[in-house]
């Protein structure tokens, strides 16, 4: 009843506010004033989650840089949970100094991202993240995002953006009335995904700064506390070798209709297959390689990621039996094979599965129309292949930050892969897990049984690794 009452005076604070327009009530944020969280203007919803009414104020539509070049995107969401105006008030132990602050990205496909906004939208039988984080606790911080058919989207305006999102709330840190600071977290999936791992990678990394100057972000750090990765679409200058190792054979593919792979392709097949071992070699993994066949240590490891999912799944009472490719005895998982395993799952992509030959994937988009591999620039199909600027490539992969002198990655990742994911290989996600521990950070990388391209759909478990890491 208290926090109604005071949702419902705040409410007439904003509206007696400047920023409204008399009139149409339209909400107009001074982009002048674009450094700075406005503190009265914004409303309070309350929404239910389970069978419990969660209150939140919402600032909404801020401004995060003082040049934004695209100002329909460079505009960020705060929310806040009602308990955290109040004296004493907490949530699962968190206080208003102590709360997470989950800062979720809505970018999918390298598009333009939407700020996230809390809802029960039921795509996993309930809240999305913002608003099950909200009633879990945290902060959320969301910022829209630029992304690749936007005039100002192209690589690296997606990474960019994040970092400037990250900067503002630090330059907001005495003015927002609640949340830690040092505890950022990101959260993303797929393109999202490779997002998110590449604001937990580049902490401060100076490559960035002249990008950042230009769109006008505050002189703060940008550095994280934490990553959560799900079903990374990155790795985007090497990751059409691994989706080789694992598909190569499987000649039929499923993005559109069902087709068969062209002569041209198959040959891609066959070199990019042959070239990943060297690859994965060359990233010295401290005890995972792999011989010239694709077989060893690497391999175990991947296949040992498919049995993990299999036993927590087949512990869970899950049915995993009568696949050819898993092999189960007396409720023990003991065994899955990779090559059967893409016979399973089935091919989705063409090769080569990013860097396309005829330069028109969704990643050939997002870097300005151009290749970025030296196999597909030199086998193209475009009528004018032209390669992409390696300074701009070098900035779209995570891998090229982590161990780095003068890089601030964040400690803690938690990366995921659905088991039915064939959108890039589990190889991705896992090189870059490996490569975290091998510099020292804290990587929990997992397949999930019986998931597909997807992600924040494990949220209590997300939860309650965010807990472990927070408190
Ligand atoms: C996404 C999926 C893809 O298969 C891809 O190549 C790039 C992005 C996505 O869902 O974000």
């Amino acid at each position: 009843m208290r926090f109604k009452f005071l949702c419902a005076l705040a409410l007439v604070l904003a509206l007696s506010s400047s920023s409204f327009a008399a009139g149409n009530l339209a909400f107009i944020p001074d982009i002048r004033d674009s450094q700075v969280m406005p503190p009265n203007n914004y409303i309070c919803q309350t929404m239910l989650v389970g069978n419990k009414l969660i209150t939140f104020r919402s600032w909404l539509d801020i401004p995060y840089v003082s040049n934004p070049v695209e100002p329909e995107y460079h505009r960020l969401n705060v929310y806040i949970p009602e308990e955290y105006f109040h004296e004493g008030g907490t949530i699962n132990g968190y206080t208003a100094k102590t709360a997470p602050i989950l800062m979720p990205n809505g970018v999918g496909g390298y598009m333009p991202g939407r700020a996230f906004v809390p809802a029960n939208d039921m795509r996993h039988g309930g809240p999305n993240i913002a608003l099950a984080a909200l009633a879990h606790g945290y902060v959320v911080i969301a910022p829209a995002i630029r992304g690749r058919t936007l005039e100002h989207g192209k690589a690296p305006a997606l990474i960019v953006d994040y970092k400037a999102a990250v900067r503002w709330v630090r330059h907001n840190k005495d003015k927002l009335p609640a949340g830690d600071t040092e505890k950022i977290i990101s959260d993303g999936l797929s393109a999202g995904g490779a997002l998110s791992s590449l604001l937990g990678a580049t902490g401060n990394a100076k490559d960035y700064e002249p990008y950042l100057k230009a769109i006008g972000a505050s002189e703060e750090r940008d550095d994280i506390f934490a990553s959560v990765v799900y079903c990374p679409i990155t790795d985007l200058d090497h990751a059409d070798m691994p989706y080789e190792w694992v598909f190569n054979g499987v000649n039929t593919y499923h993005l559109g209709p069902a087709r068969e792979m062209d002569e041209n392709m198959k040959a891609a097949s066959e070199a990019l297959k042959k070239a990943f071992p060297a690859y994965l070699n060359s990233l010295s993994l401290k005890g995972y390689t792999l011989d010239e066949n694709g077989n060893g240590t690497f391999r175990d490891f991947i296949e040992g990621l498919y049995i993990s999912a299999a036993q927590k799944a087949l512990d869970a009472g899950e049915n995993v039996l009568g696949l050819d490719w898993l092999t189960v005895k007396d409720g023990k998982v003991i065994a899955a094979d990779l090559a059967k395993y893409a016979v399973w799952a089935t091919r989705m992509k063409a090769a080569p599965a990013f860097d396309s030959l005829n330069m028109a994937s969704y990643e050939n988009n997002e870097f300005a129309d151009k290749h970025f591999t030296e196999y597909s620039f030199t086998h193209s199909t475009a009528q004018k292949p032209a390669m992409a600027d390696e300074a701009v490539i070098r900035l779209m992969n995570p891998l090229n930050f982590i161990g780095v002198e003068g890089v601030d990655t964040a400690k803690h990742w938690r990366i995921r892969h659905g088991v039915k994911d064939r959108d890039t290989s589990l190889a991705v996600p896992a090189i870059l897990a490996l490569k975290l521990r091998d510099a020292g950070y804290d990587a929990d990388v997992a397949a999930v049984w019986g998931v597909p391209h997807d992600g924040n759909y494990d949220l209590p478990e997300l939860f309650e690794w965010i807990d472990s890491i927070c408190k």
